[in-house]
Parts: structure tokens; sequence; C-alpha cells
């Protein structure tokens, strides 16, 4: 099979937002304590941050994490997680029925992500709280001192404000499984007069206001027109969240998702500029991807767990070759819309539904998923261009017309870079690939990462890494023209300088 790509360097979708590579740590299984947090680990570092954990998350160059939620903010109070750690309280943590010891609260947050290279995504509770925890939060984070907020920082030992600059309104405050759960009208209202306060504390800083959970949700994309309608003057980004599943062990379909991806982007763009339109408005609201993965693997697992443990594993997906082919998916449908979408976090970090993975007093490994969201993170910088492709087709059981190849070009100017990212998802045949490279007059490629496996469900564990990229990918240069072969079920990275 043959496939076409047309460059030309001039047609810029837009420069790549960094944040499109963010994360996520959520107060919820091992994903703090037991993850980035093990006081007694011997790896740990003086604040009890382990450092074989901040060396993984270092090599990701994540630009900014979100934090402390997910399900468990909405009836999270931040006051718990400040100050002496020794009177700090043990509660019931409702949305995913463990102790919440507040070991680590927002300063230790802030101190992680400096110490991993992030900024932090900061999420207020809008379940259970409201208007004033969240400005006294910003005020806490913030102000630079000489108010009660700001002076208590201060007292906790951090003299210097967290500056942060990014915080979403709530979380899922549409879903049933939410602590205070909302009607769209309701959401709106709160998040549009809480976002007020909380920009009169610190005009510097952006809102997300929240979207649907999830595509699947029976009130979306109603929820985006009638929340948007209340937060559209304050808010600057509007929240998708979505989570993939090979659920009827059916490769060719669940690789064909991102079809579905792309619809869900698009929709929500159309209810954005809808708005834009109603109010006569300058401002173009920018999307925040802030919770997208695979997740699947743990849920039967998650249903026999014994309630209020203290960090129990949940979530723990162990993730296979065919679902590090669709992160790779994913994170080229978030380039092509790199001038919508600014900021997204790969649900989760650290052992739950996530990159790396950690044992309880031993060692920290990669799965699957960790490259193609490294080689995007550490490559994916400079600006995405438009790229015409001409590829072959197939159907799924879900999706018709689904080319065999996606794929988004990335080039960095300043470097003399550019970079492919190509994924052919058909099971059976590879592809040569033709890229016209005549405005890269003089490059050269440098390097042709390829991840794949015989075996779609290998995985990785801490002993043996099954899944790893190879550098020995095939291409030739036909004068301007690059041909790439890409293998049958396999993501590439093509590296030209
Ligand atoms: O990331 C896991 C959970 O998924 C989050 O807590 C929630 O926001 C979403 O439903």
């Amino acid at each position: 099979k043959q496939a076409n790509v047309l460059l030309d360097k001039g047609a810029v979708i837009s420069e790549i937002d960094k944040r499109i590579y963010g994360s996520f740590i959520e107060h919820m299984g091992r994903a703090v304590y037991g993850g980035i947090y093990e006081p007694d680990h011997e790896g740990a570092d003086e604040q009890g941050f382990r450092k074989d954990v901040i060396s993984l998350v270092s090599q990701l160059q994540v630009p900014i994490i979100r934090y402390p939620g997910g399900n468990m903010l909405s009836a999270y109070n931040w006051e718990d997680g400040v100050g002496p750690k020794h009177e700090r309280p043990r509660k019931l943590e409702l949305a995913w029925r463990v102790i919440e010891t507040n070991q680590v609260g927002t300063n230790e947050f802030a101190d992680f992500a400096g110490k991993v290279g992030s900024e932090v995504m900061m999420a207020v509770n809008l379940g259970t709280r409201g208007i004033d925890a969240a400005r006294n939060l910003v005020e806490y984070c913030n102000h630079p001192g000489g108010s009660y907020w700001s002076d208590l920082r201060r007292t906790h030992g951090y003299e210097r404000p967290h500056q942060i600059k990014t915080w979403c309104l709530g979380n899922e405050m549409d879903g049933h499984w939410q602590i205070g759960q909302k009607t769209a009208e309701e959401y709106g209202r709160l998040a549009a007069e809480t976002g007020k306060a909380m920009k009169q504390v610190d005009p510097s800083i952006e809102l997300v206001s929240c979207g649907s959970s999830g595509s699947g949700m029976p009130t979306f994309p109603e929820w985006e027109a009638v929340t948007l309608d209340h937060t559209y003057g304050i808010a600057d980004y509007v929240s998708l969240h979505q989570y993939f599943g090979n659920r009827d062990n059916d490769s060719q379909n669940y690789l064909a998702s991102t079809m579905e991806l792309e619809h869900f982007i698009h929709t929500v763009i159309s209810v954005c500029d809808y708005l834009k339109a109603k109010k006569r408005s300058k401002k173009t609201m920018m999307l925040s991807f802030d919770e997208w993965n695979v997740w699947y693997h743990s849920n039967e697992q998650d249903q026999k767990l014994e309630p209020w443990q203290t960090a129990p594993p949940q979530l723990e997906d162990r993730y296979n070759m065919e679902d590090a082919l669709l992160v790779g998916g994913i994170l080229i449908t978030f380039l092509r819309h790199a001038d919508r979408i600014k900021m997204a976090c790969l649900a989760q970090l650290v052992n739950v539904i996530a990159p790396i993975v950690t044992e309880n007093g031993g060692g920290s490994w990669k799965q699957t998923i960790y490259y193609p969201y490294m080689h995007a993170s550490v490559f994916g910088r400079g600006v995405s261009l438009q790229v015409i492709v001409s590829s072959p087709k197939f159907d799924t059981k879900d999706f018709t017309d689904v080319p065999y190849t996606d794929t988004a070009v990335v080039w960095n100017e300043g470097k003399e870079e550019v970079t492919i990212f190509a994924l052919n998802r058909h099971l059976e045949e590879d592809v040569l690939m033709t890229f016209s490279m005549k405005d890269f007059p003089g490059y050269e490629v440098n390097e042709h990462l390829v991840l794949e496996h015989d075996d779609l469900k290998a995985a990785n564990s801490m002993r043996e890494e099954r899944v790893k990229p190879h550098n020995n990918g095939q291409w030739s240069f036909q004068r301007t023209e690059l041909e790439v072969k890409v293998n049958k079920a396999s993501w590439n990275v093509i590296r030209l300088k």
C-alpha cells in the first residue's frame, strides 16, 4: 500500500502549545502515596519524593500537571493538606472510598512539580464547595503576602507565592458519580461567579470551564452550550475528557477510534464558536483536553476492592502494544488541532492509568504508552504543519473510511528540525509513505524510531521491557521525496535535521 503526504512550510496550523503534553496526578490509588511520594523508600529525597519517579517523569518533559483531582476534587478541602503534617486530618475520601492522609497537599505538590520541571494546573472544588474556598486558595497560592491566606502560606514555610497560572473550575460536574453533581445551569452560574472572584484575586490566572465528562454523556453537547453561555466571558478554555478501551477485543476497530475523538473535538469547537457568535465576542474559546487515555484493563479488578484502605492499587491498567498505538494516534490528533487544543493531560502519570509504574519499596518501570507520549512531548515542539494526505482506507465495525495511516508533522524552525509522527493502524499491511520535502532542502533523516511488536498484547513489567522503540526504521530519499516504510501496526517518529 502507498500513502502520499504533501507538506508546505507556509501552511502552519499553529504554534504548538507545549502544554498539550501535560499529565495528571490525582489523590487516588497509588498515584501520590507509593507513587510520587514514599518517604520510607530508600530512594526518597529529603521531602519524601521518589527520585526514580522524578527521573522518569523528567525524561517525559511534562510541561504541566493537573492536580489534585479528578473525582476526588469534588469533596476535597484544600486546607486539610497544608500546614504541619502531624496536624493534618485523615479523612474518608468519598469518590474512591479510601482514606486520605493529607500528607501531601498544595505546597508539597508545587515542590514536586518544580522538581520535574512542570507547572501546576490547579483544580478547585465546585462539588461540595464554591466561591469562598476557591478564592481563598488563589490568595494562598498566588498572593505575595500581607493578607490572611497569603501570610498563612508564609507561616507554612513558603515565603514566595507559587504563581499558579492555570485553574480548573471543578471536575466532571455533569457526572452522576460526582459528589455535588450539578445541572448545566447550576454549574454554569457557580463556575462563572467563582471564576470572577478568583480573577479578582489574581487577574493573571487562566480558567478552564468544565465540559462534559465524555462525548458519550447524555447531556453532551448541550452541557457545553448551556455552561459556556454562563462562563464564556470569564473562562479561557473548556475541558474535554475521553477514555478508550478495547472491550470487545476488536483491535482494528479499537485503533480506528481516534475517528470518534476527531468528531468529539469538532463538535466542541462548533459549540464554542456558536457561543462566540451568539455573544458577538472577539474571544475564541480554546480547548483543554485535560483527561485522556486508555482505561479499561483494571475495571473488573477495581470492583473487588475493599473500601477505606490507604493508597490501595486502583485503576492500575497494564498497557500493551495496541494501547501504545492508540495513544500515539491520540497525540497525532491533538497536534492536528494545535490551533484550538492548547492543553491536554494524559490521565494519569504514575500507577493510576499511567505510563510509569512503581513497586512499593521497590523499583519503577515504563509501560508501553510511555514511549509515544515521550516522543511527542520531547520532539513535538514547534509549529504543527498542515498535511494533505492521500492514504488507502478501510472499514471497521464502528467506523468507515479509516485511513491506514495517521500523521502529524512538526517543524522547529529555531532548531532546524522536522519531526514526522506516523501511525500505521492497519493490522495486516505495511504502507510506503511518501513525503514531499521540497520546502526543506538539505534536511536529512537523523533517526527513524519505531515502536512495534508481533504481539499486540505484549506488555512491559518490572522484569521485562518487551515493548520499546528501536532505531532501525526504513527510509530513503528520492531527490526531494522522502519514502518511509511504516510497518503494519507501528508507531513511527522520523526526525530530520
Ligand atoms: O482519571 C480517573 C478519573 O476519571 C478522574 O478522577 C475523573 O475525573 C474521571 O472520571
